[in-house]
């Protein structure tokens, strides 16, 4: 029976949420959501059914409703859209309801199966929290955290295109770890938890940082000889370049622009059309408030890791990865050029790949104490 058992991590993004399903698969959903309603439609646009999330959630019993999830809510909401903000920095992501629904909706389409209609699976589920919310209080939001989502959801997809599937879960068990030691973890380990040579070889008795560049907050995880040494968190991400552009837009143009569709542009590097009209030169005013946040982050960055006791020669290797490290990646290399760097290829599923590692982990644990229980109760 508990090889039936399948492993699913997943990285609870402020901007998007990053899954491996239990066939290592990737997935990416924007953490948009948004009402449910029913649409005028002639004929839908399949090819993409990643875009045609509309599901009704039923969380331990509780009916969270109908909601518009990831693409779908940024094309078909009614004006109203719910996705993650500078306020919400404070807010954590263990008590969020909303971000609850976006990852029982995104855990659920990682366990579809082609043509099967009604599905029925156990989970071990590997993720991760803010450092800053990990460790607040003694640890409480992990323990929130871990108690929602522990027990049996049920996710139904209601767009035609999905053939009226539905899928229960039980989740038996969750490993939680701060983001960034998430991600540092995927790069420095194999599959089975043990060190990479390259690592072995090269770092022993070096300090090592993984630094985790998010939309709403960076995190930083310090190790030292590869034994964990310390943690922080800064307030800080890609949504303030983007913020800035959004008023500096809202000010000459008087339009407001939604911040996924703006982020959209600036990393596609596509045009942004306001009544027809392309803003001119918006990709070189971009990089101007993208550079300046970029140094500011650097700047909170170095005064945090000297606040943590760390100074920059004491660092041998940074690992960067996020989102963030792609956006700004130009000004950390050049703010911090004398410390040794590796920028991931993976940069943006890295934390998700890791908590599937842990999710492993903790099944091989699970499983190996069921073992020895046997074992005892079979002796009696
Ligand atoms: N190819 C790319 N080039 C440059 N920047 C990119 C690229 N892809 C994504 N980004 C940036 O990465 C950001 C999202 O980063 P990431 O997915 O790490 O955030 P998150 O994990 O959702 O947020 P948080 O860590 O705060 O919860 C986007 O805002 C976007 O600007
Ligand atoms: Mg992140």
């Amino acid at each position: 029976m508990k090889n039936n058992i399948l492993t699913v991590g997943a990285d609870m993004g402020n901007d998007a949420f990053k899954i491996i399903g239990p066939t290592k698969r990737e997935l990416f959903i924007m953490n948009i959501l948004a009402p449910w309603h029913e649409r005028r439609i002639v004929n839908e646009d399949t090819r993409f059914p990643l875009n045609l999330l509309e599901v009704e959630v039923i969380s331990n019993n509780q009916n969270f409703g109908k909601y518009f999830v990831g693409g779908m809510a940024y094309n078909f909401n009614r004006g109203i859209l719910k996705e993650r903000s500078v306020a919400d920095r404070h807010n954590g992501k263990a008590n969020d309801s909303e971000t609850m629904i976006v990852l029982l909706t995104s855990i659920a389409l990682s366990l579809l199966k082609p043509n099967v209609r009604i599905i029925k699976e156990k989970v071990i589920l590997g993720t991760m929290l803010p450092t800053e919310e990990y460790f607040k209080n003694q640890k409480e939001n992990v323990t929130v955290l871990e108690e929602k989502l522990k027990g049996t959801h049920r996710v139904r997809f209601l767009n035609p295109v999905f053939n009226g599937v539905e899928v229960e879960f039980e989740i038996l068990g969750v490993n939680t770890q701060p983001e960034g030691l998430c991600a540092m973890n995927a790069i420095m380990y194999d599959d089975d938890g043990n060190l990479l040579a390259e690592y072995e070889n090269n770092y022993s008795e070096r300090t090592i940082l993984g630094f985790d560049i998010g939309a709403l907050t960076s995190d930083v995880t310090v190790v030292h000889n590869f034994e964990l040494r310390t943690f922080f968190g800064i307030d800080k991400g890609t949504i303030d370049p983007l913020n800035r552009i959004i008023d500096y837009i809202k000010t000459d143009y008087k339009v407001t622009v939604p911040r996924h569709k703006l982020d959209n542009a600036i990393t596609r590097r596509e045009k942004l059309l306001i009544y027809g009209e392309e803003i001119p030169n918006l990709h070189n005013i971009c990089k101007e408030y993208i550079d300046y946040e970029a140094r500011q982050l650097v700047d909170e960055f170095t005064s945090k890791a000297a606040a943590a006791g760390i100074q920059l020669p004491d660092i041998g290797l940074i690992i960067l990865c996020g989102g963030g490290s792609l956006l700004f990646k130009e000004v950390v290399k050049k703010n911090l050029n004398r410390i040794p760097m590796i920028f991931s290829e993976n940069a943006i599923m890295l934390n998700a790949i890791g908590a599937w590692k842990n999710a492993n982990r903790l099944k091989n644990d699970l499983q190996e104490e069921s073992a020895l229980d046997y074992t005892a109760a079979t002796r009696i």
